[in-house]
């Protein structure tokens, strides 16, 4: 399962709250997921992207729905992957009427959205959890934090700036091995060939996090 996109949160019908994210990366490795074989589940905000054939689409609008439909899938997933950008926060009560400007000033009350990684991470049957860091700066530092946070098992870490609507990216695998970290750096490259290099370390670890005794 993999979340992609943006999310859009309303202000009134005509407006809403949302970030630059194209999609290009989720849609990339949902792509190269199912040429390794997977069975794939893309949960997307709104983009500019066919979904590639044999994908199970689920289009959703606001973070909340893509929670909804998030914890819906992963009780039937191995692998999580939140690429989505998901909007830190909402507007506390969106106008059911198109808001008139009428006023020199206008103040908009926004609250937390939902942390869909997070939440699904803190599942008691939770899959293996793969989160994305867009940052512009720090990008490893906080990339490090973020894995420990919230309690991802590996972590892409990415300059937003240079990635977003781009067609290559460059990143940083981060996970945790024993008491401190190991990391490696994928591309630069087009971001489908660093898809199929991103599900390579996705089985890596899977299979390193296996107990001795599995088969
Ligand atoms: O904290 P930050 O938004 O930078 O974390 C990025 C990671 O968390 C991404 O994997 C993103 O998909 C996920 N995320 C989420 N729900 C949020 C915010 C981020 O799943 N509300």
């Amino acid at each position: 399962t993999l979340t992609a996109g943006p999310t859009r949160e309303a202000i009134d019908p005509v407006r809403f709250i949302s970030n630059h994210s194209s999609g290009k990366m989720a849609y990339a490795l949902a792509a190269e997921a199912v040429q390794a074989g997977a069975q794939v589940t893309l949960i997307s905000g709104p983009v500019n992207l066919t979904a590639p054939d044999r994908v199970e689409l689920v289009k959703v609008t606001t973070a909340q729905e893509m929670l909804d439909a998030s914890l819906a899938a992963v009780t039937d997933t191995d692998v999580f992957i939140g690429v989505a950008a998901v909007a830190d926060y909402r507007v506390s009560e969106s106008s059911d009427h198109k808001i008139k400007k009428t006023a020199e000033t206008l103040q908009l009350t926004l609250v937390r959205n939902p942390d869909i990684i997070g939440t699904v991470a803190a599942l008691p049957e939770r899959p293996f959890v793969v989160g994305f860091a867009a940052e512009t700066r720090d990008v490893v530092e906080y990339g490090r934090d973020k894995l420990k946070r919230k309690g991802l098992d590996l972590l892409f870490a990415n300059d937003a700036t240079a990635t977003f609507n781009s067609d290559s990216i460059a990143a940083t695998a981060i996970w945790s091995a024993g008491n401190s970290e190991d990391h490696q750096e994928l591309g630069p490259a087009n971001k489908h060939l660093v898809a199929r290099q991103m599900l390579m370390l996705i089985r890596q670890r899977l299979d390193a996090n296996k107990p001795e005794t599995a088969q």
